[in-house]
């Protein structure tokens, strides 16, 4: 390890997600540890806050400790505690904000604050230091689905989002109308590889020629009146359907959503001088988004350069958390003691 060699400690809690990492000089990842609480959270279909506030207490100590052991250095090696504080759900943020409060505090480290849809973008960009920016940045998971100009990694400029459900959600929401597992997304996937994307033609909202909002809400009603009929007073007809029903279905649906997440990523493009396009956050880990960007990125002159978080930083994680803190510890950007969580925040 040279002299210069940057080390920070990465924690994110801001879901259902307890994690910590060591990455050094923004790239070099000696460990990554996440707890997921999916399993608490199966059986409601969705994430319960208490739940994940109580599961992330009993969890981010050992989750840090894992960390630091794996990464094979000691507390004086770390040069900065980075902590995700906003968005997400405030229960969960505080456990994470408080751990990296405290450890900022007895260890006496620089505390740096992440917004944790800038560090899904940073997912994308992940061992690509000296990357050209500008770039447009589609980030889609559970909470949000956003469009950014990137033209500095530290102030990205929100396009547009979500003005409703955000596409990870609607992949939830639509896995429990289906009776599928949760967390849907991968559900959906898995699914959806033996349907017919064709069979069913779900309304894919644009909001208008020249919105890059998105929204999912409707979607996911019709994919509601598909399965329960349009006056809603009929049982589900999941439980009768067959595999292949349920199969089409699923495929129709991320259809629909995927060729809305590249239509409005399309636009972004025309609508700046962009050559580059990152795609990261939960619900890029979808192989039919990753193949369907890939496709349009191809067929689009002015695109030069795609860069898809790799499936395993797509997902909640603190590897992308200390790698864009490193980008603030450069630049002198600290926290102080008076950090708090924010649900929102883009
Ligand atoms: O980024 P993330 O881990 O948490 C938030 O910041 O919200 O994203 C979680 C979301 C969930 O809604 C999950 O269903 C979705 O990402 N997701 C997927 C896939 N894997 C995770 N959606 C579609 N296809 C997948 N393979
Ligand atoms: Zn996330």
């Amino acid at each position: 390890m040279t002299a210069e060699s940057i080390n920070i400690l990465g924690i994110e809690t801001s879901c259902d997600e307890t994690a910590a990492a060591v990455v050094t000089d923004g790239e070099i990842i000696k460990s990554s540890v996440v707890a997921s609480q999916a399993k608490l959270h199966e059986k409601f279909g969705g994430v319960v806050p208490e739940i994940a506030s109580r599961a992330h207490l009993e969890s981010i100590c050992p989750v840090i400790i894992e960390a630091i052991e794996k990464a094979d250095i000691t507390k004086a090696d770390i040069d900065a505690i980075a902590i995700a504080n906003q968005p997400g759900l405030t229960v969960a943020l505080i456990v994470g904000v408080t751990a990296a409060k405290t450890l900022s505090f007895t260890w006496n480290k620089p505390l740096i604050a992440i917004n944790h849809i800038h560090a899904h973008m940073q997912s994308a960009m992940l061992a690509q230091q000296n990357l050209q920016l500008p770039a447009v940045a589609l980030i889609v998971s559970g909470g949000h689905t956003s469009l950014y100009d990137c033209h500095s990694i530290l102030e990205p400029k929100l396009l547009g989002s979500t003005i409703d459900d955000a596409a990870g959600e609607a992949f939830d929401k639509v896995a429990t109308i289906l009776k599928l597992p949760y967390p849907g997304g991968p559900s959906i996937e898995k699914i959806a590889k033996d349907g017919n994307p064709s069979a069913v033609n779900f309304p894919r909202s644009l909001l208008g020629p020249d919105s890059l909002d998105f929204s999912f809400s409707g979607i996911k009603t019709a994919v509601l009146y598909h399965c329960q009929g349009q006056d809603m007073k009929g049982k589900s007809k999941v439980h009768s359907m067959t595999k292949q029903q349920i199969a089409d279905i699923a495929a129709s649906f991320q259809q629909a959503v995927v060729d809305v997440l590249v239509k409005k990523t399309s636009r972004a493009i025309e609508k700046t001088d962009a050559k580059t396009v990152l795609l990261g956050g939960g619900v890029a880990a979808n192989n039919v988004l990753r193949g369907a960007l890939e496709k349009m990125c191809d067929n689009n002159d002015s695109v030069e350069r795609l860069l898809i978080a790799p499936k395993q930083y797509c997902t909640d994680n603190a590897v992308m958390v200390a790698s864009l803190a490193y980008h603030k510890f450069k630049a002198g950007i600290f926290a102080d003691l008076s950090l708090e969580p924010k649900a929102h925040g883009q």
